[in-house]
């Protein structure tokens, strides 16, 4: 057979068409007979049409997301929900292997052999507004304002009955059995579970580690005979984590998935759910879904560490931490004038820029980093303070920006070395300290919260500079190049 196209999906059309008219076949039978051939380990979601046919979708999926949307008179199909709210809040799940016959009036399920199959259907509760800019020039800069308001939602979600924490017992038992958490992500997502992972340990006791999900998948370390499986993403879609959970779930390990998105395929698959309750979070440059994840994390280890009777746990007061927070994060937010014209000073003709830190602060120097490169393309890396000795401060020249961040009474005074070092060498040193670590020459001065919750106000200048950055050099904020919000290939 000749190929008529180098693109997957054309040729898959190319495929339907030889059936029906070289084969006689119907449209239906000549798409299902292309399933049949599309080996199992590929993952695709198709929607086709026969232009005979204009009101009649045919539609099928295998590992990748895509969801019915119920109307009255008519029905949509889209890979995700937020698509559809505007139109509908009733949903209907595809299974793999599935295929399903869409009409404005009808929607029919079967399996590959013809077999009728039951669907699941759901509500959603989204508010159709949220995912409005309003008078926002980008969803960045309004997902990066709506910071203060989600961690009062997360607080006023999880702090219930007289502001008690309560958690589900079932979880609840079933990770206190844990000897180790094991926490998988991708991109933003993996940073935020690198800060859980620290998190877990000191209020649980219990051994945790962040994992990137594309290498957990493929190069898996030795387990602990009782591992309990954390999955971050914001969107529950993520084709890497999901690769990684349907593996945990072949082994029968317990796990959890942390999303924004209720009813995704993350959510859905994995034993237990907890969400976000960030919003809608549109823009590609995630912001509000990392705050919002690691403050989630901190009610789990704070309420699974009162379970195992955790000293650290019940002397760390959460609830009123994350209104600090909260309020802290405004006071940053309120600066925006002094981020943009640093953004402007340092970064917008820079071919390069370090953030560096250690501990907790390096963490958030890798998200800080991905945050400035993803949308303004300044090649940018986090690095552990103490390692720029070790090779990389040979790039440092003059003028190269290296952004410090300080938020750890432990190593303050160390990697205030390690900037000295790179100031000698002719580098722009801007520092983001903590109040009670600063010094009069900070630049940017956080308002003191728990040493455990610092990630959630040193990433906001980070998020800032970096938008600044991609807006002063005149680039679309919300849509870098090359980049998707959800990412459901491997
Ligand atoms: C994409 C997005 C990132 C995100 C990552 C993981 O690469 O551009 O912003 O961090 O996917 O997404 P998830 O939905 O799993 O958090």
């Amino acid at each position: 057979m000749l190929f008529r196209s180098e693109t997957d999906t054309e040729v898959i059309v190319q495929l339907v068409d030889y059936f029906v008219v070289n084969q006689n076949m119907t449209t239906k039978n000549a798409f299902l007979k292309v399933l049949d051939l599309i080996s199992v380990d590929s993952s695709y979601a198709f929607v086709l049409v026969d232009r005979t046919t204009p009101d009649v979708l045919y539609v099928a999926k295998y590992k990748s997301p895509l969801l019915i949307g119920l109307g009255d008179g008519f029905n949509l199909v889209a890979s995700d929900a937020i698509a559809m709210v505007k139109r509908t809040n009733n949903f209907m799940e595809i299974q793999d292997r599935e295929m399903v016959i869409v009409t404005p009036t009808d929607v029919q399920v079967t399996d590959f052999a013809g077999n009728i199959q039951k669907p699941v259907t759901f509500k959603l509760d989204i508010d159709p507004t949220a995912s409005d800019l309003g008078a926002y020039p980008f969803f960045m800069l309004k997902e990066m304002d709506e910071q203060p308001a989600v961690m009062h939602k997360i607080a006023q979600t999880y702090f219930v009955q007289d502001g008690e924490l309560i958690l589900d017992a079932k979880f609840l038992e079933t990770m206190k059995q844990a000897d180790k958490i094991y926490l998988v992500g991708a991109g933003t997502s993996y940073h935020a579970g690198l800060v859980g992972a620290k998190m877990f340990e000191q209020l649980t006791g219990i051994q945790a580690e962040a994992y990137i999900a594309s290498e957990f998948a493929y190069d898996q370390p030795i387990m602990v005979k009782k591992p309990f499986f954390i999955f971050l993403t914001q969107s529950g879609e993520t084709a890497d984590s999901r690769e990684v959970l349907v593996n945990v779930k072949k082994q029968g390990w317990p796990s959890l998935t942390i999303t924004n998105v209720a009813k995704s395929t993350l959510s859905r698959e994995a034993d237990f759910t907890m969400l976000l309750h960030a919003g809608p979070e549109i823009a590609v440059a995630s912001t509000k879904a990392y705050t919002a994840q690691i403050a989630v994390q901190a009610v789990l280890a704070k309420g699974l560490g009162e379970y195992l009777n955790n000293a650290n746990a019940q002397n760390f007061d959460l609830r009123q931490q994350l209104g600090l927070v909260a309020v802290g994060m405004q006071t940053i937010i309120d600066s925006k004038e002094q981020i943009s014209e640093l953004a402007n000073k340092y970064l917008v003709n820079s071919k390069n820029a370090f953030y560096i830190g250690r501990g907790t602060d390096w963490t958030v120097a890798l998200e800080a980093a991905l945050k400035l490169k993803e949308i303004s393309y300044v090649q940018a890396e986090g690095f552990a303070s103490g390692e720029l000795k070790h090779g990389t401060i040979a790039l440092i020249e003059d003028n190269t920006p290296v952004i410090g961040i300080i938020t750890q009474q432990r190593t303050a005074a160390l990697t205030r070395s390690n900037l000295h070092e790179v100031l000698a060498r002719g580098a722009s040193v801007i520092t983001i300290a903590l109040s009670s670590l600063a010094v009069p020459e900070d630049t940017f001065v956080l308002p003191d919260v728990d040493a455990l919750l610092t990630p959630l106000l040193s990433v906001v200048p980070a998020q800032l500079l970096a938008y600044y950055t991609s807006l002063g050099k005149g680039l679309d904020v919300d849509k870098p190049r090359n980049l998707a919000k959800s990412v459901t290939v491997q």
